[in-house]
């Protein structure tokens, strides 16, 4: 059973996916670690984010080692990695292996921003997590100043809202809820709360429980 989870940054997507991931016992691909990793490869070799050839082989060469680096959980890779991923041929770079991954035999869940349009676009199940752009602003505000780097809120409000209208308004697979999707609204959801609504979902078509 494929899982495809898409969302807008800081919508829980990645929490939610993890946790569905053990539960069903299915391995996880967080889809946003390639293109954050694109993205670095290009800012260790001093090369422009917008080098369209140097991205596309950064995407091609791109050793899945290198997605546990812990520079890649950084807010501002999130803002070099939706520069990256608007490029057609990075995005083609990265879907083969997408795909591979979400082929494996017991299934899979995969989050991001085209799981459900582009990737996985048969998936079994598909969620699009989301929440006013202010109630993820918070959430992201706190997991910084949780991990000790203190951001102004209305800094991260601006990067969240400037990041979404670039990944909706680029032409190569924008971010967009896939017609046969679920959309879960979390801005009154707690973690625990917004689990058990993807449950109920993922069991009404047929998910096993552990
Ligand atoms: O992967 P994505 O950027 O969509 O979000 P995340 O990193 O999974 O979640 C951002 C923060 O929101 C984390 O600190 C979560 O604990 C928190 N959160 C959540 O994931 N789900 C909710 N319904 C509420 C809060
Ligand atoms: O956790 P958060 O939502 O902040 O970021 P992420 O999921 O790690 O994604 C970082 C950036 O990569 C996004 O803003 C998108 O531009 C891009 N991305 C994408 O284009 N397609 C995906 N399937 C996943 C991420």
């Amino acid at each position: 059973m494929v899982i495809a989870i898409d969302g807008p940054a800081a919508s829980g997507k990645g929490t939610l996916a993890k946790r569905l991931a053990l539960h069903y016992r299915l391995p996880h691909l967080d889809t946003g670690l390639l293109y954050r990793a694109v993205a670095l490869t290009l800012l260790d070799a001093e090369r422009d984010l917008a080098d369209a050839d140097a991205a596309a082989a950064a995407a091609r060469g791109l050793d899945p080692a290198f997605l546990a680096d812990p520079r890649l959980r950084g807010s501002a890779m999130g803002e070099a990695a939706s520069i990256v991923s608007a490029q057609p041929a990075v995005r083609a770079a990265l879907l083969d292996w997408q795909r591979r991954f979400a082929g494996s035999a017991e299934g899979a869940v995969l989050d991001g921003r085209d799981i459900g349009t582009v990737v996985c676009p048969d998936a079994a199940v598909k969620l699009f997590v989301t929440a006013s752009a202010e109630e993820r602003a918070r959430r992201r505000h706190r997991e910084l100043g949780g991990r000790g780097e203190p951001v102004a809120y209305e800094a991260v409000l601006a990067d969240i809202l400037r990041r979404d209208a670039r990944d909706a308004d680029r032409a190569a697979a924008p971010l967009r809820v896939a017609e046969d999707a679920v959309v879960l609204d979390t801005t009154a959801l707690d973690a625990d709360a917004a689990f058990r609504a993807a449950t109920d979902v993922v069991d009404g078509r047929g998910g096993a429980r552990d």
